[in-house]
């Protein structure tokens, strides 16, 4: 599930043949005078923008969409203007050098690699997402449940919804696909399977859940168990790209915030069309790229939040991929909830920090905080992520 991002390097060495044109500009400047100075300048500014661009080195635009990306990007430093009319020759001289210099030089490199974050911050993203499983039964016991009690789903939706704003989405779902009771219906990166039980129970429909990791599956397993409600969500674990789906074997899918840990998003939908019915119809909620990044504060928070993923599409993305998997697609755009969310998210644990460390030790909130405030400024002070609703059908 890894795969490679950017990582700023700093200051790299000149490469050679920038390096030849500048011992060039500094021995022709010498004993010139500053008419010809400044042509001179002008004339090698060109040159090295020329052979900046031919060697293909240079770009301002960093591309998260993992497609047309050049394993190494440089970025240079803006020009720095000699000031021409400046009666000291000598240290007219020297500024041109200078400026000339600087304009060889990248300031910042950025490197696909797969160690985009830390090893402490990639251990971090798999304590949240594959540690925190547990935490559901910590939850339960607040609410005066003991081990194996039988649950009562209208408590059990408010602790296992793991995308955002609760049971809305999967309403929204519902309403949007028109599914009806008795359907059949794939949950995609179904959690612990919150959205799946909730699913089953409001449309009355037969609910597949399926999930990648072994943990969450057990504790899905064992929650819809507990729940009575075996005859209508049926558990499956496994990597749904490579799961084998029967053909046209589902009227509906649904997934909340999962698809953007599949790497290959085209196949996944490919695969998908090909287990829907002629006609069935897809709703999935997602984290989409708003802007291009614009500097390593944000590249490296989108990296926390995406742990080893360098993709994150954008709406337009999205559609297109649906598209040429065969669907017919409506997008809405959601970032002004996902602001929202992961600004009332961040604020809320920040209140009640004292409480949280109580039932769950202090590492575990640290943890989450981290995460949550690196959501926040994402979909907030960067404006870099925001969600998208999309709803397609197969065509
Ligand atoms: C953010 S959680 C959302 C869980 C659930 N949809 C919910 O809203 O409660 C995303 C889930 O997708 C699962 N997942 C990621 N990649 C997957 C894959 N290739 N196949 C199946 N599940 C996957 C993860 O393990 C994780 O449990």
């Amino acid at each position: 599930m890894c795969f490679p991002a950017f990582v700023p390097l700093g200051l790299l060495p000149l490469t050679s043949p920038l390096k030849r044109i500048l011992s060039l500009v500094s021995g022709s400047i010498l004993g010139t005078t500053r008419l010809r100075l400044r042509r001179k300048f002008i004339e090698y500014l060109r040159i090295l923008d020329d052979a900046i661009a031919r060697s293909g080195l240079h770009t301002t635009r960093l591309d998260t969409t993992g497609t047309a990306v050049p394993d190494r990007v440089h970025v240079f430093a803006p020009l720095l203007q000699p000031d021409f009319s400046s009666p000291d020759k000598k240290n007219l001289k020297m500024q041109v050098v200078r400026s000339l210099a600087r304009l060889t030089r990248p300031i910042l490199t950025f490197q696909r690699t797969k160690a985009t974050i830390s090893n402490e911050d990639h251990k971090l993203r798999q304590f949240i997402i594959y540690d925190h499983v547990e935490r559901i039964y910590t939850d339960l016991k607040e609410l005066g449940y003991r081990d194996n009690d039988p649950l009562k789903l209208a408590d059990l939706i408010t602790l296992d919804q793991w995308h955002y704003n609760g049971t809305e989405p999967v309403d929204a779902a519902i309403k949007l696909l028109g599914i009806r009771e008795g359907a059949r219906v794939l949950d995609v990166g179904s959690g612990i399977g919150g959205p799946s039980r909730y699913l089953a129970h409001k449309a009355k429909c037969h609910v597949t859940a399926s999930e990648l990791l072994p943990d969450n599956h057990r504790v899905g397993k064992d929650l819809t168990s507990r729940c009575g409600m075996t005859g209508s969500v049926k558990h499956m674990c496994g990597d749904i790209t490579t799961t084998k789906l029967g053909k046209e074997e589902f009227d509906h899918v649904v997934s909340f915030q999962a698809v953007y840990y599949v790497e290959d998003k085209l196949r996944l939908f490919r695969h998908l069309s090909n287990s829907l019915k002629p006609g069935g119809t897809i709703y999935f909620e997602e984290f989409c790229r708003l802007k291009d990044i614009k500097n390593s504060e944000e590249q490296a928070a989108l990296d926390f939040f995406l742990l080893c993923l360098n993709t994150l599409p954008t709406h337009r993305d999205y559609k297109t991929m649906l598209e040429k998997a065969g669907f017919d697609v409506t997008v809405q755009d959601i970032s002004d909830s996902y602001r929202e969310f992961t600004h009332q998210r961040w604020k809320k644990w920040v209140e009640q920090r004292d409480r949280s460390v109580r039932l769950y030790g202090e590492d575990m909130v640290n943890s989450w905080l981290k995460l949550y405030v690196t959501a926040r400024n994402l979909c907030n002070e960067f404006g870099l992520m925001g969600g998208g609703r999309f709803v397609a059908r197969k065509a």
